[in-house]
């Protein structure tokens, strides 16, 4: 096996118990890290050991059972808001990204976004961040407006910047796209929508997992992100909100836990975060994503970047000569996360997976939900291979061999 010169490959993957099986009879090797992650032992420990030592609701029970539940629930938050520079009270536990995003749209668009107001979004945004802002746009009569990309997938920064000066109400953007994996210099982009007196809000969905994330330095008014991208559980995601806002806000859902006090004649809402967790709450999902957050930061987030970024040069070199492979997205590995989308001849993304899947190498084909981005790219869909810290140059050789195999079976 080809070592990676970041990572100690062979014991990282040691702690991801499904690299062990087959698929096919054959070495699994999977590539589908950018729709979810697998899990190391440590986050299905984690999950194990809260159903079978201290399952209890949090923040509801004294006995000992709740009190140890709650004690580990807001453990996690603390972790999610250090993983990203914040402070605990402005981590919101959501489903996920898309839960997060909408939570903005009820919570805050609801109230601040006026008939004419425009939303200012980019041609590489997930649904998650399309679907949203159409609704609130049609209930509020908003416009949608969309920067476009250039040839190799990046924003246009000058547009952008244009367009924020002409004060649109939102700037919704993501950090990572999910196809083309670019990277987008957020920053600079929440800068100057705070100047010209728009909201920021960050898609973290592809960036939280890869590298390190700073919302401090990002200053961002709202970013979301999903445990089950980053090697914790499905069903546990997180609203990094500025306070200030987070306060001002009206709740998102209503019943338990989200109130200080009901009468039957109204009630006063809790404060924050939990103002908007209306309900029981994904304890373990919460539990699951704090374990998977120590052992990422165990590994190191820049470590986990630079070992993404080395599997980028590779498998960019190595796709580069298979013949008829389109390639999309930057040039440079450094300006994109670890997401390689391509489409072999007129082969249809699907039954180039099959092949591939046929291989034991699991790779994602469709349209990634990103359909605008298809049309820009004038494809109904593609294929996608993407990374995270268990993967190898072994793994892009499998892909490699199976788009080979591929070729050979379509005849081209
Ligand atoms: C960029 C981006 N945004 C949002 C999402 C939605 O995440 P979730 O389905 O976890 O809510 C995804 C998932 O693929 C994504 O890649």
């Amino acid at each position: 096996m080809l070592k990676s010169q970041v990572l100690e490959l062979e014991r990282i993957r040691e702690d991801f118990p499904i690299l062990k099986r087959k698929v096919k009879g054959k070495r699994l090797v999977y590539l589908d890290n950018a729709a979810t992650t697998q899990k190391p032992r440590k986050v299905i420990d984690a999950l194990v050991d809260y159903y079978e030592r201290y399952n209890a609701n949090a923040h509801r029970s004294l006995h000992t059972l709740g009190i140890e539940a709650t004690e580990e629930f807001e453990r996690s938050r603390r972790g999610a808001a250090e993983f990203i520079h914040a402070s605990p009270r402005e981590i919101v536990f959501t489903r996920g990204t898309t839960e997060s995003i909408n939570l903005v749209r009820f919570a805050w668009a609801e109230e601040h976004v006026k008939k004419g107001d425009t939303i200012l979004l980019t041609l590489m945004e997930h649904h998650s961040n399309i679907v949203p802002w159409q609704l609130a746009a049609r209930r509020k009569g908003a416009v949608l407006k969309f920067i476009e990309l250039d040839s190799q997938g990046r924003l246009k920064l000058d547009e952008i910047e244009e367009e924020i000066e002409r004060s649109p109400r939102i700037v919704a953007v993501t950090q990572c796209s999910n196809v083309l994996g670019t990277i987008n210099d957020v920053a600079r982009i929440c800068r100057r929508a705070g100047k010209a007196g728009a909201l920021s809000v960050v898609d973290a969905a592809q960036s939280v997992p890869h590298m390190p994330v700073s919302v401090d330095e990002m200053g961002c008014d709202f970013l979301a992100f999903s445990g089950h991208k980053m090697l914790g559980p499905t069903g546990i995601g997180v609203l990094y909100g500025r306070r200030a806002l987070l306060v001002e806000m009206p709740p998102f859902q209503g019943g338990g836990e989200m109130i200080r006090e009901v009468h039957l004649d109204g009630a006063k809402w809790n404060d924050v975060p939990y103002k908007f967790e209306a309900g029981t709450a994904d304890i373990a999902g919460a539990i699951g994503l704090q374990a998977a957050i120590e052992y990422l930061s165990e590994i190191g987030m820049d470590k986990v970047r630079r070992h993404d970024v080395e599997l980028l040069k590779y498998a960019i070199d190595v796709l580069k000569g298979v013949k008829g492979l389109q390639l999309y997205g930057p040039d440079r590995a450094e300006e994109r996360s670890g997401v390689v989308s391509f489409n072999l001849a007129d082969v249809h993304p699907h039954d180039l997976a099959t092949i591939l899947d046929g291989e034991g190498v699991e790779i994602r084909s469709g349209h990634h939900c990103a359909q605008p981005l298809m049309e820009w790219l004038r494809v109904s869909a593609t294929s996608r291979a993407s990374f995270h810290v268990y993967n190898s140059y072994d793994d892009i050789d499998a892909l490699k061999a199976g788009l080979e195999k591929a070729r050979e079976v379509f005849g081209l």
